[in-house]
């Protein structure tokens, strides 16, 4: 099968730029000796994550529905790292009797109370990180906020602290998480390297100021493509977490942590019409197929919905999609509409996307290429909560 010959829209993964994303970012950690736990709400896929890791191997979700499917693909060592309320204990304890080793996250301390008196009536030993935000970006407590230490003494009282995990039923103080959010929006390697160096001094001092009060507090946990990227130091942290680096994407593109060619993920798409008084080409892509997201309008360079390409996955010059419907893309030169070459209906194209996480969750599988357009495979995604 070619690519030429499939009913479109659907979403392509070239597995060799993916292979050599991945061992980029594996090359960048060696010498640190930090563990990579790769978020795996990227790709929401057992054949993608089983090439970032066997299963076995540590692993970051965003939903409890992500921790289901990859426990059950054997990944058991798994941190959702998005803050617990209780409505959700249920399901954290039907993982853990299923054999998960789950940490959880928060970052107050109704969430600590909660979680400390259900965790021992429960009898479930449960590891816990502390949310730091280091850039203003999201969630968090600072890491000299005075609440940092009401929150580990709402979950561990002073006579559990020291305790030995193993065996030790209730929630305990594993550590701190961090994400560097706000790397999004640098706009150079020095202010991206800047940023990681925030990252990583404003979580391990978090981590110092519970170890002082008692805690244990074992894991230093960072993490975001471009600041896995461009750390230069990583001294005290334990571990990396990063998601959009096995695809990369326009965005990262954008702000110079990879090249196009380095971006795996296309949408294949065929071109249905023109309007030549316009400089359109109309194609069956809208943004069902790649997503409403438009996170490199924000970017000195806006690509609009996406960056178009061959079949062969080499950009056009300058052919852009510039708008979308639910099923119709709008495509023409990013400039001047005159220069937009009037490729035949049923021209095979490819859109790189502004977001791989959001435009992959479009999609249900992908059509697995090595760099040519030879279909390999078909890898099955889910989605959903
Ligand atoms: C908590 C957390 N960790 C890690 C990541 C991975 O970062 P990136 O998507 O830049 O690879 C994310 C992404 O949103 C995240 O929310």
């Amino acid at each position: 099968m070619n690519l030429q010959q499939l009913e479109t829209p659907l979403l392509v993964l070239d597995r060799v730029r993916m292979a050599r994303n991945i061992a980029r970012l594996r090359e960048r950690l060696a010498p640190s000796g930090v563990t990579l736990r790769p978020h795996v709400k990227t790709n929401k896929s057992a054949e993608v994550t089983a090439r970032i890791g066997a299963p076995g191997t540590p692993i970051t979700v965003s939903t409890l529905k992500e921790a289901d499917y990859f426990l059950a693909h054997g990944w058991q060592d798994i941190l959702y790292a998005v803050g617990i309320v209780p409505t959700k204990l249920p399901h954290v304890e039907d993982l853990l009797r299923r054999g998960a080793r789950l940490t959880l996250l928060l970052d107050n301390v109704e969430a600590a109370r909660a979680l400390a008196a259900w965790s021992r009536e429960r009898g479930l030993e449960v590891p816990v990180l502390i949310e730091i935000d280091t850039d203003g970006h999201r969630s968090g407590v600072k890491p000299e906020d005075p609440a940092l230490l009401d929150i580990a003494a709402a979950l561990a009282p002073v006579a559990d602290r020291a305790v030995a995990p193993t065996g030790h039923a209730g929630a305990w103080v594993a550590g701190v998480l961090t994400h560097a959010g706000d790397s999004y929006n640098c706009r150079s390697p020095e202010a991206i390297e800047a940023l990681a160096e925030q990252e990583r001094a404003g979580a391990v001092r978090a981590a110092e100021r519970l170890r002082a009060a008692g805690h244990r507090a074992p894991v230093v946990s960072v993490g975001s493509t471009p600041t896995a990227h461009f750390a230069r130091s990583l001294a005290g942290v334990t571990e990396v977490r990063a998601g959009v680096f096995v695809f990369f994407d326009l965005v990262m593109h954008g702000i110079g942590v990879c090249d196009t060619d380095d971006i795996a993920l296309s949408v294949l798409c065929t071109v249905i019409g023109h309007q030549r008084e316009k400089g359109w080409l109309i194609t069956d892509a809208g943004w069902m197929a790649m997503s409403r997201d438009r996170g490199t309008a924000r970017q000195p360079v806006d690509q609009g919905y996406g960056l178009v390409c061959d079949i062969e996955g080499r950009p056009l010059p300058d052919l852009v999609m510039i708008d979308a419907n639910q099923e119709h893309g709008i495509v023409r030169h990013r400039t001047d509409a005159a220069a937009t070459p009037m490729l035949p209906i049923g021209t095979v194209l490819r859109v790189l996307p502004n977001h791989a996480c959001a435009t992959a969750a479009q999609h249900g599988a992908y059509t697995v290429v090595a760099g040519g357009t030879e279909v390999e495979d078909r890898w099955e995604r889910f989605s959903g909560w």
